[in-house]
Formats: structure tokens, sequence, C-alpha cells
């Protein structure tokens, strides 16, 4: 593993908790913010399906909370190979909190880098000074 393990084992490893008896994907996310802090997150599934958190998306609220509004980079771990990618609705929370960041997508034999540019090139925003 030569990009950036450490980001990618908080991933890996908080894809464990993941609460998934629906599909049974699990997935984790680790997003660093530009303060340096890193964030976690992991799907929480629902029985109505609808009300179900993507791992990214539960990331991006914790560090919100935690008051960080800007993301550098997020690893993205689950069980496919090749690497899932964000969904369209991850990715339009990611591109909220960032112009450009890193993404790395790990499956567990697989990894690749990308960027959200690359994942969602012409991105809906509505900037309004926060
Ligand atoms: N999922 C994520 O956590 N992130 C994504 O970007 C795509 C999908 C989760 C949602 C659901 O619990 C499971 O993967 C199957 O869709």
């Amino acid at each position: 593993m030569t990009m950036n393990p450490s980001l990618l084992d908080a991933a890996r490893d908080v894809m464990r908790r993941a609460y998934a008896p629906h599909s049974h994907f699990r997935v984790g996310a680790a997003v660093r913010s530009s303060s340096g802090a890193v964030y976690l997150g992991c799907n929480i599934e629902n029985a109505s399906y609808g009300a179900t958190l993507c791992a990214e998306r539960v990331a991006i609220a914790a560090m919100v909370a935690a008051g960080d509004r800007a993301w550098t980079e997020i690893a993205i771990a689950s069980d496919a190979d090749p690497p899932a990618t964000p969904c369209g609705i991850c990715l339009q929370v990611l591109v909220e909190f960032a112009t450009e960041g890193r993404v790395l997508l790990a499956g567990p034999n697989q990894c690749r880098e990308t960027s959200l540019g690359a994942l969602l090139p012409d991105p809906f925003v509505l900037r309004h000074g926060e």
C-alpha cells in the first residue's frame, strides 16, 4: 500500500462497524480535514431503505459537527474489487465542503487514487460566503 496507508487503514477499520443488515455491503470512510483531523463514518442502513446513510456522508457529518468545514482527502473502503466509487448523493455532499480533493478507493485487494474533480467534473454549487 503506497497511498496514505493510515487514512486507508482508518477507513478499513471503521468499515467493520458498518450497520448493513439489508445489503450486507459494508463501507468505511475516513476524511481528513484541512486542519489535519480525521473523521470517520460507516454506512448505517435502515429498514425503510431510503433513510440509509452512506459512510461518506456520516464522515462528513462528523467533520462538520466537530467544527471543520473543509476536507482535503478521503479514503473509502469496501469489499468491492475493483473498489467502489462514492454514490452521486455523496459526491454532491463532498463537493459542498471542497472544490478539489484526493479520493482513495480501496477494496480487499485493489486500491486506486482518483479525485473529486474526476468523479464529479461539473458539479452544481451555490457558494454563499460561508
Ligand atoms: N453506500 C455507501 O456507504 N457509500 C456509497 O457511496 C455507496 C453506497 C452504502 C449504502 C448502503 O448501505 C450500501 O452501501 C449498499 O448500497
